[in-house]
Formats: structure tokens, sequence, C-alpha cells
């Protein structure tokens, strides 16, 4: 939590009276690093000249890999820097000594990273992890991650990512925890806890940033960083309450997102920064913009130059700039003409100072030298808890024919490009793994003791190669066909137009299909993918996302039934791709979707998504019986039976939905409001218990106000959000 004593704020007050104007805008910059040796330019022009064609990626990545990174010591020692991406602990002890002891004030420099899925034990995707539904694991890999990290330097994540997200075009979509604002806030909520949670050493724990500040997912068409234009109400109730809840639960810094929202980019906006954010919620903390989000703003065309869009975004409470110098080198001026009065640098350079402090930093600035090598060999509870993580989020789609689990008596023929890569079960946004602790689907296979052989045959970006599917058809008596996404093909600036398997790989499923064997197909992917021909054709499919590092053994323990299925979706999946955005809380309309053609559907798709929010199967079976709902003076108190009348054991986990039938506003067809999860031996049925606060069950008007309104209410239970059973009450607050 974060949170300084009387004693530490004494100190961040006395030091901020001491500063020079100069050295307190130092704090809110963020310097970036100039890449050096045949190219000295600034690392975002670089950035600048691929992204405008000057110089392609292969050209960017070669100068990145052969640059001297430069990070202007002679502006640290001046007190002109606050932060800095590095994450090497050499260097970063190197930097801090200068800031430390060399700089008149010795204030100690903060780290930041994108430790999305961890740091050199990479975790699940966001995605994927949100759909084990565990918010005891969401704070576990967590706390793991900021241990990791910070026995390297690093003492500030730019994670956890927040942004509701419903349009799979969008790459990022793989960075965040789904569609479902309740469940993005539970994430949230437990990625704080695991960042900032344990504070008995200043080893343990980092601070978090919550991003991106807001409604990015809500970008139009899905083409990331594209324009966002919604209802202040549907801010409010959908993208707004993982912000509130990660504020709440003690979030010490907020990443403002490079959107604009309804014609105001979210780096100057005062209405979500100030009034929201920092008045509305109370947040102590401090904001940071997008790398060269200030910059961007002169681009959106509501800044003439950069002096400009300084003082816009220093007025609107952005407190550091990452990575333009627009502050460095313009915000001296602004404030001395008078544009920026001194008390917004004094409130921003407050909260800069307080997160050091808490962090530990004027106390224990370096890395202990016997902490570096700490992670060298990654301890077996870390891989435990990766595989554990990896297992928990693997979905079933399909299992027709109980196809799955596998045994050990089956030969497997193992086909697909992506089934022997260490790299691609990463995922987007991992900055700090090691391919030695990569485990590919082959070498899980391997592992587990399975019989098989492996064919490459095609990748997402390959051509079929004819005689290794030849090979693969004749030799398995099942085939398992790895097919999906590069991680590149999802993450920042990867939207895409079209979300079917890419490349070859669903004409691969149709050679292997028509050879009558049994087939599986095992997706690796960063977004939801449109399956309308696989979900028709294959007969056995299992979600498996990137799951990090231990992605090999959990695939492998999954198939062959050493561990079952338990995962659940976080993101509705479309059939095709123009059914995109889909989600499953969608507002009401006059004429829901359905068979009659005048209604709200697609004449070619319908009106569903193929598989919906929170769906995912097991290898046995659920049925849920003798719903009832009990209402007390503040709360609602729903039960049912969960039997599992497979024949196997499996965990199940119980979703609680509620819809406001009558309101003041169109409200959702259904919203969750919390979840169970219950292990079930065969045969077995327990009844659960979950609750509904009622004061949960209003919501945000357009002036943000927040309304419980009296009337109808139906209350849903199920194992997803389409198949529920259903309550009616009728409630007066
Ligand atoms: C991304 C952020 C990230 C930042 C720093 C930006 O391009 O949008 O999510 O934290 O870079 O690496």
């Amino acid at each position: 939590m974060y949170r300084l004593t009387d004693a530490q704020k004494a100190k961040v007050k006395d030091l901020l009276s001491q500063m020079t104007l100069e050295e307190k805008i130092g704090q809110m910059n963020q310097e970036s690093v100039s890449i050096v040796g045949g190219f000295d330019v600034p690392f975002e022009e670089l950035i600048e000249m691929m992204t405008d064609g000057r110089i392609s990626q292969e050209e960017f990545e070669k100068i990145m890999s052969t640059a001297e990174q430069d990070y202007h010591e002679d502006d640290i020692r001046a007190g002109r820097v606050g932060s800095l991406m590095v994450q090497e602990p050499e260097k970063a002890n190197e930097l801090q000594k200068i800031a430390v002891e060399e700089s008149r004030l010795g204030i100690p420099l903060m780290f930041g990273l994108d430790v999305i899925h961890g740091f050199r034990t990479v975790y699940p995707i966001a995605i994927a992890e949100a759909g084990a539904f565990d918010p005891d694991l969401f704070q576990r890999t967590a706390s793991m991650a900021a241990k990791e990290s910070r026995t390297q330097g690093v003492n500030w994540h730019f994670a956890p990512m927040l942004d509701v997200a419903r349009d799979a075009r969008w790459g990022r979509v793989s960075e965040g925890p789904g569609e479902d604002p309740y469940l993005v806030s539970q994430f949230a909520k437990a990625k704080i806890k695991g960042l900032q949670g344990d504070m008995s050493s200043t080893e343990n724990y980092v601070a978090a940033c919550l991003k991106h500040y807001v409604a990015y997912g809500a970008c139009e068409s899905g083409r990331d960083y594209n324009t966002v234009s919604m209802a202040n109400s549907m801010l409010y109730n959908a993208y707004l309450p993982p912000f509130k809840a990660a504020v709440e639960a003690g979030a010490a810094t907020v990443m403002a997102s490079f959107n604009d929202l309804n014609g105001v980019p979210c780096t100057v906006n005062e209405f979500t920064l100030r009034q929201i954010l920092k008045n509305g919620y109370k947040f102590p903390g401090f904001v940071v913009s997008d790398a060269n989000a200030i910059r961007e703003c002169v681009n959106h065309g509501i800044a003439a130059d950069e002096p400009e869009a300084g003082v816009q975004a220093a007025i609107a409470g952005m407190d550091v700039d990452m990575g333009t110098q627009i502050y460095k080198n313009t915000l001296q001026e602004a404030v001395e003409s008078g544009k920026v009065p001194m008390s917004v640098i004094d409130d921003a350079v407050e909260r800069i100072l307080s997160v050091k402090m808490w962090l530990g930093l004027f106390d224990h600035p370096y890395v202990p030298e016997e902490a570096m090598h700490r992670y060298d060999t990654l301890p077996t509870e870390h891989t435990d808890l990766a595989r554990e993580a990896a297992e928990k989020s693997i979905v079933l789609l399909k299992n027709e024919g109980q196809i799955l689990p596998l045994n050990k008596s089956q030969k497997i023929s193992l086909v697909g490009q992506l089934a022997d890569s260490r790299e691609e079960v990463i995922g987007a946004w991992a900055m700090s793994w090691r391919e030695k602790d990569c485990v590919s689907i082959r070498e899980g296979l391997e592992n587990v003791g399975a019989e098989y052989k492996y064919f490459p045959c095609c990748g997402p970006e390959t051509d079929i190669n004819e005689d290794e599917v030849a090979q693969a058809c004749a030799y398995g008596d099942v085939i398992v066909a790895v097919v999906g996404e590069l991680d590149s093909m999802s993450g920042e600036a990867s939207s895409k137009a079209d979300i079917s398997l890419p490349g070859k790989q669903r004409e691969l499923l149709a050679k292997l299909l028509a050879t009558g064997k049994p087939v599986v197909a095992v997706l690796m992917n960063g977004r939801p993918l449109a399956l309308k021909w696989e979900a028709e054709h294959v007969p056995a499919i299992l979600e498996c996302w990137h799951l990090g590092v231990q992605m090999g053994n959990a695939v492998a323990n999954v198939l062959m039934g050493v561990k079952a299925p338990e995962g659940k979706l976080a993101s509705s999946f479309p059939a095709v791709t123009g059914m995109c955005p889909i989600y499953y809380n969608h507002p009401n309309t006059g004429r829901p979707g359905g068979r009659s053609k005048f209604t709200s559907r697609y004449l070619d798709a319908g009106f569903e998504s193929l598989y919906p929010f929170g769906y995912g199967l097991t290898y046995t079976t659920f049925a849920y019986d003798n719903m009832t709902v009990a209402e007390t003076k503040d709360a609602l108190h729903i039960t049912v039976d969960v039997a599992n009348t497979g024949g196997r054991a499996g965990v199940e986990t119980v979703q609680l939905y509620m819809q406001d039938v009558t309101a003041s506003i169109v409200r959702p067809v259904k919203e969750l409001k919390g979840f169970a999860k219950v292990a079930l031996d065969a045969g077995e049925k327990k009844q659960v218990s979950l609750t509904l606060e009622k004061k949960d069950m209003g919501f945000y008007k357009d002036s943000g106000e927040y309304v419980l309104e009296n009337g109808k209410f139906c209350v849903y239970v199920g194992g997803n959000s389409k198949d529920c059973l259903m309550e009616e009450v009728e409630l007066a607050f």
C-alpha cells in the first residue's frame, strides 16, 4: 500500500523547500536514452524515423543492437533527471551513484521498465492469466516479478495494464485482463498487492503504474493510438472502475494513455487527470505520460508547438514527461512567464519525491552486490508458479468425442513451427526473459514422456511443406497441431484487420483433417481469434495463448491429462472479424438479437459470440441446479448446487451476473459481479454461495453520480456468461 509516514512526509517537504526550479523540473523529467555510435539521435527520434519510413524496422533493430546507450550523465549530475529506463543492475548502480553522490541534493533516481507479465520468470500474458479467475494467483505472480526485477535495479513497473478491451483487432488486448470491468478490477487489486504489498524489505516491492489511463482499449476500429469517443456514463461504468479499484488498493503511479478522449488527448486531459483521478479519487501518487506523448499532442493538433504541449500537460496534472525532454527544456520559462503556476510544479515534485521516499530509495539507493545474481538460475518455486499460472490459464474450447486428454499409448504427430519455438512462448512485452529458461511445447511433450514425432509443416508466416504434412499424417494415431500467432502479431502497434488464423495454417488444418484422424488444434496467440471455420471442423481446440517460460510443460500436462484445464475466457471470441468489437456485457438494444431479420444481428454471422466471456470446458462436465436468492438489508445471498456429472475430478469457476432490468439509462444485458472456484471429484456435488452487495448494484450516470435505482433485477449464476440459471428480484434500496 502506497502511504507515507508523517516523518517521511516531513522529509519530502523539507527537501522540496531546498530545491531550485531547475531541480524540481528535473524530477519531472524521465530522461530518454540517446543512441550514439554513428547515429547520434535521441531514441524517440529514431522511433519516429522508423514510423515515418525514413529507416526500416530492420535498420532500426540493427542500430539498436550496435548502439551504445548514452544516459546523459551530466544531466543526472545537475539534478535534471528524475527517472530512467534501465535493466542492468551495474548500470543502475553506476547512474544512481552519480545522482546520489554527485548531484547537489542527492535525490535518487527511479528506474522503470515494462514488466507486464513477469521479469525473468515470464508468466502468461494478462488476457490469459485473467482467465484463471484467481486473484491469489494474480498476486503471487506479481510479487515474484517485483522481487526479480528489483535485483536488477528496476523499482517501477509500467504495469498493471488495466485497459478494458473489447475489440480483438487491437493488438494490445494481449497485455490486459480482458473485457469485463469487474474481472479487470479484481486483477488490478491483486496485482497492486503483489507488486507493492510486501514491504518487509525494499528488495520485495516496486511502484506499480496503472495504465493506460484511460479508455485506450476503446480505440476506434481497434486501430492502435486511434481516437476514442464515448459517453461519460460508459467511461464511468466500464473503463474507469479498474483504475478506481487500483487507486483504492494503493497504487503509487499512473500512466496516461496516448488516445484522445472525446477530443482531448489523455496526456493533457484535465478532466480525467485532475478532476477524476487526483481530485475525485484522491490519488496521492504521480502520473507519467506515455512515451513521447507530450510531443504527440502537436500531432493531435491541440498544441501549436512543443512548449505549448508542455504547458497543457503540466496544467492538466501530468507530473512526469516520459522521454520528450519538453519539460526539461521549456517548463522553466513557462513557470517564469506565469503560464504554469509554481503550485503545479510543487505538487508534481512532492508526489514524485514521495514515491521515491516510499520505495526506500533514499536509504537503499543501490542494488546490493549479492542480490544481482540471485536469479541467474530461476528458483524452482518460480518455475513452479509460472507452470501453475500457465496450466490454470489454458481454456478448452471444444472436445468433441472426448479426444482429450491423450494417453501415453497413443502415437502423436506434433505439427506446426510454433510447437518447436522457445521464443514464441513468451508473448508481447516481456523484456528480460532468457531463452535458456523457456520450454517449448515440443520439449514439454518430451518431458511428460509422450510418444510423439515432430513435423514442422507450416508456421504463421511460412508455406506448407507437403512432405512433412504427409509424414505427419502417416505417423500419428492423433495429430496435435500448434497453430496461431507469432508474439510480434499482438502487443503495441499490432492491430489487425483480419483476426482469423494467419497465413496458411487453416489450410494446414484442412490437410490434417482430411486423414480422418483425430486432430487437436493447440492455439498459441495474443488475442481472441475468429475461429468460425475451426469451430466447425476441428474436433478439439485448446486455447493456450502465450503462456510464458513454462508454456511447454503446462500445455503437455493438459494435453496428457496430468492436469485438467480450468481456464475461462476473459474475452469473447467472435465467429468472424467483422463482429468486432464484441463483448457480453453490452447495452441492450430495442431489438435484441434474435432469429428474425429486424433484430440487432448480422445477416451472415448472427449476433452471438462464438465463445462467450467466461466460457471454458474441462475433462468432466458440471450441472447447475437449485439456485436461490435471499435478500438481507445490505445484500443478496445466492446459493446454487454445482454437481460434477462426468467421470473425472475438475475445477469449475462459478460466475455471478446481474442485470438492472429497468433503469434510467440503458444498462448491460449482464454484468459480472462475483465468482468462486470450486473443485469437485467425479460425482461430487457442492452448494456454492455468492454474495452480491446492494451497494454494488448501481451505476454511474453521465454526470459521474453513482445511483442505486429501485426496480426489477435479474440475477444469473452459471459456468459462463451465456448459459446461466436466473432468478428475478424486485429491490427498493
Ligand atoms: C507503451 C507503454 C510503455 C511505454 C514505455 C509505450 O510505447 O504504450 O505501455 O509502458 O512505451 O516502454
